[in-house]
């Protein structure tokens, strides 16, 4: 059964470690991240851009396809089904269709409508036991469409959108979607500092997990934060994973251009970073 984020994210806060939020975008994805997050007992956020939400043929197919690995697969960790980046249309949408944890990403909008629909979501959100996800300052770069200035959070405001009861918050602190530019200035500790010391118990979000070094994101998880979010980086080994396979000819070889054999090196590669990423987050074994 799906779970809220709330419970599992509280305790990686108190317990100093990380929950990684790995993003899916079809069944093999979801298969990998579920399989890896039950072999090495951790708890797990499944997150869906509404970009990939449509891709795999609106929410209600999503959680159908996600509760059915849930049983068939006898998962037996902490799940939640999280709509990633969502415009308030987009988290209605999911709450009606049976997602357990929501974004809602105002961060582009003026403060004050930031605050609004956050509010409106909060009460929504905790009338169901879900657990939502506001954003603070933005995120660089751009993911599945939803591009963002890469604007420092303003502590004062994030204690505010934390005052409304949201359970989580992401907060721009130099995080950048996609690749890392060459002359990356690196996370902001200071502002991180500064945004914890506002919020106190309340899991802070990082987003843009793909390429921070480990010591940055061991730091991070020292200042507060508790929720890790992975995308481009499963992207990358998928990619090239399949890329070797049919360089190599293998997909030529007898029954290699069978799609199950096809996708099951990138399928794979997934289930290996995912691996790597829950153990340096800490969240192996605290499920
Ligand atoms: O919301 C999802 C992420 O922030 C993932 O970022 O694609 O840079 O890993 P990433
Ligand atoms: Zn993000």
């Amino acid at each position: 059964m799906l779970v809220s984020a709330k419970e599992m994210l509280n305790k990686a806060k108190a317990g100093h470690y990380g929950v990684g939020q790995f993003n899916i975008n079809n069944l093999e994805w979801t298969k990998a991240v579920l399989q890896t997050a039950n072999e090495q007992r951790s708890p797990v956020i499944l997150g869906v851009s509404e970009g990939a939400g449509k891709y795999m043929c609106g929410y209600k197919t999503v959680t159908n396809m996600v509760n059915g690995m849930l049983d068939e697969l006898n998962i037996s960790v902490p799940v939640a089904l999280h709509l990633d980046h969502g415009s308030y249309e987009g988290a209605k949408a999911c709450i009606a269709a049976g997602f357990s944890s929501i974004m809602f990403d105002g961060s582009h909008l003026p403060f004050d409508e930031n605050i609004e629909k956050t509010k409106e979501l909060v009460e929504i959100c905790r009338g169901k036991g879900l657990s939502l996800e506001a954003e603070v300052g933005a995120i660089g770069g751009e993911e599945d469409g939803v591009v963002g200035t890469g604007e420092f959070a303003d502590p004062e405001e994030c204690k505010k959108i934390a005052d409304l009861g949201v359970t989580m918050l992401a907060a721009g602190i130099g995080n950048i979607h996609g690749k890392y530019p060459e002359n990356w200035q690196g996370l902001n500790f200071d502002v991180l500092a500064k945004i914890q010391e506002k919020t106190g118990d309340m899991p802070l979000v990082l987003h843009g997990g793909t390429g921070i070094p480990d010591e940055m994101v061991r730091k991070a998880i020292d200042l507060g934060v508790a929720k890790i979010n992975v995308n481009t980086e499963c992207q990358l080994v998928f990619a090239e994973a399949t890329r070797k396979y049919i360089e190599a000819g293998k997909d030529l070889e007898g029954k290699g251009f069978d799609p199950r054999k096809l996708l099951a090196p990138g399928t794979q590669a997934i289930k290996d970073i995912v691996k790597v990423k829950m153990d340096l987050f800490g969240s192996t074994g605290k499920a």
